[in-house]
């Protein structure tokens, strides 16, 4: 399963570390090699000599130590790991990656390390509920950091709550899917819209939708990860992404997003519109707020410019085009015109009348319809794994073309 796959496994001072060497031993059995980096109070709970043995690499955990295989040894153990997992990882190895503190062999090699990284929290529940805790579990989960959520259960205070470190053998399977995702969209630029439109009537009002933006959000990260270079526009969301290879463009109107989307479009490669552009904006925005002067009122909307079809219009045959379509009634049929109308490869249709689908739910069910007007659909999922369905389809698309 792990076959010349290089992990380094960070271990911080808690009781769970003695967990460790049982998934060490796991994964070097399934082929993985295995460094481990240590602190000074993980190695009160779990000896060098077990952790050597097992891992069969020598222990990190001093700087500047003189048994150091090289004097830059952060560097060469950063360069060669292809995944860096540190459990478990107590509060204060989280605070200190946070802040960009490097003051041991952990910290120091966690700041130098720019590949996968994920951490496996243990600590007391009140610890990991704190706010200062969680503000940095979120800024680091902004910065594309895996975290594998602790499980409730008796912990070492004897309490019982959330904050016990998850099992190895779940460790090993979170890792597996993380290690293993392709690098298919290596080399390739991904344009993607996320969010809803805002449509202003006066200067307090406008006309949206409930569009969360978090299916265009979870493509943009699958995408990254999978080796690709995003540009993301976004209409107004209450979310946070920087990975690396994130462009991150915020617009308010579908006019705004047209023009970000035109400037955008030639220089990728494929590009996916998953925001739910407002249909109709006003006419005429009143400059000034509008008074309730009487019982009844009016605005008179026009339609919003369709940028898909605009980009279908303009579309290059090396490029792919992927539109979305959110429907109450029909869905399949007028998916089917949409995908020919605007020129798709393909859309990908989600229905209002699925439990669990649309907006504001953190899952959708989805199904995706082909040029050739063939269907494929999925089962109701968190948006996550929809989007690595939908970059499935797109990479066989992309081998299609060529
Ligand atoms: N879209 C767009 N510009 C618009 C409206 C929609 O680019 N002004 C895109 C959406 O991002 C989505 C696709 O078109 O990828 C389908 O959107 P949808 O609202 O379902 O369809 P419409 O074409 O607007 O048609 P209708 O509202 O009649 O279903």
């Amino acid at each position: 399963m792990f076959k010349g796959k290089k992990i380094i496994i960070g271990i911080t001072g808690s009781i769970a570390a003695y967990k460790i060497p049982i998934l060490i031993r796991s994964l070097i059995k399934e082929g993985a090699e295995v460094k481990v980096v240590a602190t000074k109070n993980a190695l009160e709970f779990v000896t060098k000599v077990t952790l050597e043995t097992l891992s069969q690499n020598k222990v990190y955990c001093e700087v500047f130590d003189t048994n150091n295989d090289y004097s830059t040894e952060h560097i060469s153990i950063a360069e060669w790991g292809d995944l860096f997992l540190v459990a478990p990882a107590s509060a204060n190895i989280i605070g200190k990656f946070a802040n960009g503190i490097a003051d041991d062999a952990l910290s120091t090699l966690l700041l130098a390390f720019d590949k996968k990284v994920v951490i496996a929290p243990a600590m007391n529940t009140k610890m990991f509920e704190n706010f200062s805790v969680n503000k940095n579990i979120e800024f680091l989960k902004d910065h594309g950091i895996h975290f594998i959520s602790p499980s409730s259960g008796s912990l070492a205070c004897g309490t019982v709550g959330e904050g016990r470190m998850e099992e190895p053998e779940k460790i090993k399977e979170i890792i597996f899917v993380y290690i293993n995702k392709p690098c298919d969209l290596l080399d390739k630029r991904v344009l993607i819209t996320a969010g809803p439109t805002q449509e202003n009537i006066d200067p307090v009002r406008f006309i949206s939708n409930h569009s969360s933006g978090l299916m265009g959000f979870e493509l943009a990260r699958e995408c990254v990860e999978r080796g690709a270079k995003v540009t993301l526009i976004t209409g107004p969301v209450n979310l946070k992404m920087s990975l690396p290879d994130i462009q991150r463009i915020n617009v308010v109107s579908s006019v705004e997003m047209r023009s970000a989307c035109l400037e955008h479009f030639e220089k990728n490669d494929i590009t996916i519109m998953a925001a739910a552009v407002a249909d109709y904006m006003a006419e005429k925005v009143s400059p000034k707020k509008i008074k309730k002067n009487s019982d009844k009122f009016s605005v008179k909307l026009v339609k919003t410019p369709d940028i898909l079809s605009e980009l279908g219009k303009i579309k290059r045959k090396d490029q792919l085009l992927v539109g979305f379509a959110l429907e109450t009634d029909e869905g399949i049929e007028q998916a089917k015109l949409k995908l020919k109308n605007k020129n798709l490869d393909f859309i990908v249709l989600n229905s209002m009348k699925d439990p669990g689908a649309g907006f504001k739910v953190k899952t959708n069910k989805i199904s995706i319809i082909s040029k050739d007007l063939s269907l494929v659909t999925f089962a109701l999922k968190p948006k996550s794994e929809v989007a690595a369905d939908i970059i499935n389809e797109i990479v066989v698309s992309l081998k299609n073309k060529i």
